[in-house]
């Protein structure tokens, strides 16, 4: 089983990098597997033109060759995704959107079908908005998906929670990489 992630906090090893790495600490328990980290903060990727040369070309690939490729082949190969994001005023912060606009192109050529996605969601007062995103793409791809959504704010003394205290999201996020690694 070969898995990549996609981290779309441009803060490395916060929030939902945590969850992440809980999940892969569940996911690689026993057996160690191939896996593939994209920080997309880091990464040079141009936003989509909606020039749907993806969907023209006889290839179908991206007419844009810039980081993105990277992420093609690791999604091409990967059994398991995990999209690692914050929320950025109401959505997933604008580098993982990024990545996700240009994935059009493996939408061209059917790749979804068959995969399974994990979203570890870190946010302060809504996320609601990205876990119906990602439920509508997935039930429409036939992809099968699991979400863990966590919030790192205590709204009565308006105070941000240390990820390390958010324990019970982070021994889900092992239980459900221990889960799949079992199931895999
Ligand atoms: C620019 C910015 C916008 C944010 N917008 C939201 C938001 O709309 N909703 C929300 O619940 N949290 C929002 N947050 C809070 C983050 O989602 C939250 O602190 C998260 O745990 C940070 O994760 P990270 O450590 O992986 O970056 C925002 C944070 C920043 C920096």
């Amino acid at each position: 089983m070969k898995t990549i992630v996609l981290h779309g906090s441009p803060r490395k090893n916060k929030n939902s990098d945590t969850l992440a790495d809980n999940f892969l600490l569940g996911l690689n328990e026993g057996v160690v597997r191939e896996t593939k980290h994209f920080y997309t903060n880091e990464m040079n990727i141009r936003p989509c033109q909606g020039c749907l040369s993806c969907e023209n070309a006889e290839d179908k690939s991206c007419i844009i060759k810039d980081d993105m490729q990277e992420i093609y082949s690791g999604f091409i190969e990967a059994d398991v995704i995990v999209f690692a994001t914050p929320m950025y005023w109401g959505y997933i912060t604008a580098q993982l959107k990024t990545v996700i606009d240009r994935m059009e192109a493996l939408v061209m050529w059917d790749h979804f079908k068959g995969k399974t996605f994990v979203v570890l969601i870190t946010y302060r007062h809504h996320c609601e908005s990205t876990v119906a995103f990602f439920a509508r793409i997935c039930g429409f791809f036939d992809v099968r998906l699991h979400i863990i959504t966590c919030r790192t704010y205590d709204i009565e003394t308006g105070k941000d929670i240390p990820i390390s205290r958010c324990k019970a999201k982070i021994k889900e996020a092992f239980k459900l990489g221990k889960s799949l690694g079992s199931t895999h």
